[in-house]
């Protein structure tokens, strides 16, 4: 026994290292199906992704082009997070029939709301395209030639790809446009809320608890996916039909525990693991603070006001949870890429890869790259900050500036009627999104906070002044011929205020942060491909784009700081600790308090007899993966994604194993909140539950 545990200790040291990275499915064969199976995986290559069988990926779905689900049941039913379905959710919400407090849940097919604009993509197929989309290609050429060599390229091989005609089509740049794959896919677009828990288990915790652990949300909803009767995608139609997957994902009730392994498969947005040293010093000591700053700024202004109104609390908290999730999340970052001491170790790789370039004599190709990016940062430096300021004071937090911002678009489009109204209905759109919970006191406040921060010139009597605070006076500016709309626009004097400031932000900040940002690319895609060439033992996977990844790990607890460590796993007493009653973010549902009381859990309580909640991985994550399952050692659902731990969101830029953890929400406590929460035992009968973990032996192992 013990030598067996010695065993396994050696194997786990051996192999802890190879983790991180987010790999393309349809190349898992050898180094990724040996690492998977290193970390206690019996899948393989194929299992995962097979174009010609089904496998596991035709069970995953890119979730309105943001999120990422899962189909789990032979009807179509479809997993993912209460964030990525909570636009849906509330707007099926009223003050009478409130889901988004009390949650919803379809007791029939007939109660399942459709949803207009949601749609659900499935990859059919992934080749490698590069040769035919670098075809005429050289390096002597400037960036501007090659890329209008590419995108004729593209298009070629778009129209040349013999596809089903209910197909789509895309291709996708890979390590920095070294490499090209394109993706034929299936876009499902009726697609049904069938169930969402109130908000008060979906986002338990709200922000206080974002981005941390330990955490207790049940963040999680359901939908399902239905098809024409040929079991094609289709628009929403009466007669449409729950569609029948190629593959569903079997639920595992026997849960993980410490050193499982785990994979995480979906849709990962943008990561960037490949900058050189100087461009993480640019990030932390300037674009970081800079950004945090000005929503520090805003988010004082929207906490006071939210504190001292029940009405603004409720109206402004969608948009302070917008501000708040990514200024918490720099703020970790920041705080990751310090204690993992990530520049300086970029900065002892960049000699090392100094070293192999004379080592390997290829001075003359590559010896320059590491100079070059120094200078083009040092260029990009001041443009890329006046840029991002500008974004966020103008853009991201306050909302009559953001109105401008939009109605010089406007007026930009006024030289036809046609895209006059286009623009006209998108600006519309715009006002209402914004004025559906608007308080212009509010926004003035955070102009007078924010605005100093961009000029000198602060002049808040535009609020007086203005037809934007207002929708109606707003929308009777907008009546009209184009000239005229045009006209009484530049009468406005919140738009005689900001657009000079917008002006400048097209005509000079905007093509120079181009040019730079261009230039920087290049250089970049060198590096890309330098490193590869000079370092060819590394593992090298792509940087994130929005296609379908693989990534793999175990379930792991962490140290988050000396002499503290985190279990990897929380359970329903967590939700008892931090239960405040009446709170915002901490209240609980009486059924739920007395689910615990009677530790109602039926068959989903773990072997020590409490109810788990929620786990932690190694899986390598990022913004997109929300709503991805965690997939165990033998392709069974146990977890889904939707959050990663504050130290470690630094992953997009430097993944390190030792304080990067994706966080789940154990498909226990999600069947648990289904079956004996809801009572739509309907649900848990359609799916299939499974025990892939051998008690006896488990039994034997303890004694
Ligand atoms: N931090 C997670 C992500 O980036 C979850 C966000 C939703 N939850 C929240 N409390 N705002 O999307
Ligand atoms: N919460 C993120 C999402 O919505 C996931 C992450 O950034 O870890 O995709």
């Amino acid at each position: 026994m013990k030598f067996f545990k010695i065993v396994l200790l050696f194997i786990s040291l051996q192999t802890s290292a190879q983790q991180g990275g987010m790999w393309i499915p349809s190349l898992l064969n050898g180094m990724n199906e040996q690492e998977m199976q290193a970390l206690g995986s019996k899948l393989t290559a194929k299992d995962i992704f097979d174009v010609n069988n089904s496998s596991l990926k035709d069970a995953i779905g890119h979730f309105n082009g943001g999120c990422t689900s899962e189909v789990i049941s032979p009807k179509g039913l479809l997993l993912t997070n209460h964030h990525c379905g909570f636009s849906q959710i509330q707007s099926h919400s009223s003050i009478e029939n409130d889901y988004l407090k009390d949650g919803f849940w379809a007791m029939t097919l007939a109660e399942e709301l459709p949803n207009e604009g949601l749609y659900v993509d499935f990859i059919v197929r992934i080749e490698d395209v590069t040769t035919k989309v670098l075809n005429g290609v050289n390096d002597g050429m400037t960036a501007q030639v090659r890329q209008s060599f590419v995108d004729s390229n593209i298009n070629a091989v778009k129209k040349a790809a013999v596809v089903e005609p209910w197909h789509k089509i895309k291709i996708k740049p890979f390590f920095k446009g070294n490499q090209y794959f394109l993706f034929v896919f299936e876009r499902f677009e009726d697609i049904r809320l069938v169930g969402a828990p109130p908000t008060s288990i979906g986002k338990f915790g709200s922000d206080t608890d974002n981005w941390v652990w330990p955490r207790h949300t049940g963040d999680f909803s359901i939908f399902r996916i239905y098809a024409n009767k040929n079991n094609r995608p289709s628009k929403y139609s009466i007669d449409n039909v729950p569609y029948t997957p190629k593959h569903f994902l079997p639920i595992s009730l026997d849960g993980v525990e410490e050193g499982d392994f785990t994979m995480v498969f979906g849709f990962p947005g943008r990561t960037n693991e490949y900058l050189p040293a100087v461009a993480i010093e640019q990030l932390t000591e300037k674009i970081n603070p800079s950004n945090i700053a000005v929503r520090e700024a805003a988010l004082k202004v929207m906490d006071a006001y939210m504190k001292s109104n029940d009405t603004i609390r409720i109206q402004y908290a969608s948009k302070q949870a917008r501000i708040a999730n990514y200024w918490k999340k720099w703020i970790g970052e920041n705080k990751g890429l310090k204690k993992s001491k990530a520049i300086a170790k970029k900065r002892e790789f960049e000699a090392e890869f100094t070293k192999k370039i004379i080592e390997k004599g290829l001075e003359v190709q590559y010896g320059s790259l590491l100079e070059e990016f120094e200078s083009a940062y040092a260029e990009f430096n001041n443009i890329n900050m006046l840029r991002s300021r500008f974004t966020e004071v103008f853009i991201r937090n306050n909302e009559l500036m953001k109105i401008m911002f939009r109605l010089t678009q406007m007026e930009d489009a006024a030289y036809n009627q046609e895209s006059f109204n286009k623009a006209k209905a998108y600006m519309i759109s715009t006002l209402k999104g914004i004025h559906k919970n608007y308080n212009a006191e509010l926004d003035r406040a955070i102009f007078n906070e924010i605005m100093p921060l961009y000029t000198d010139e602060v002049n808040d009597r535009i609020y007086d002044k203005t037809s934007f605070t207002n929708l109606d006076s707003a929308l009777v500016v907008l009546e009209g011929s184009p000239s005229q709309v045009i006209q009484r626009i530049n009468e406005d004097a919140a738009y005689q205020y900001a657009k000079p400031y917008i002006m400048e932000f097209y005509t000079r900040i905007e093509p120079e942060y181009q040019s730079k940002k261009s230039n920087i690319n290049a250089i970049q895609k060198d590096y890309m491909q330098a490193l590869m060439q000079v370092m060819p033992n590394e593992r090298y996977f792509p940087d994130a784009n929005g296609t379908l990844r693989v990534t793999y790990g175990q379930v792991k607890g962490y140290e988050p700081r000396d002499a503290v460590y985190y279990k990897p796993i929380s359970y329903l007493d967590g939700v008892i600790e931090k239960y405040e009653p009446d709170d915002y973010e901490f209240d609980a549902p009486a059924k739920l308090l007395e689910l615990y009381e009677t530790q109602d859990y039926g068959q989903y309580a773990d072997s020590n007899g409490k109810l788990p909640v929620c786990f932690l991985g190694t899986n390598h994550t990022t913004g997109g993966n929300s709503g991805s399952p965690a997939i165990d050692a033998h392709g069974n659902l146990v977890g889904l994604n939707f959050d990663r731990v504050w130290e470690g969101t630094m992953s997009d830029y430097y993944y390190d194993a030792e304080i990067c953890r994706n966080i789940m929400v154990d498909l226990r406590y999600i069947l648990f909140i289904v079956d004996k929460f809801a009572g739509a035992t309907h649900l848990i009968e359609e799916m299939t539950l499974v025990h892939p973990k051998n008690n006896t032996v488990k039994l034997i192992e303890k004694n």
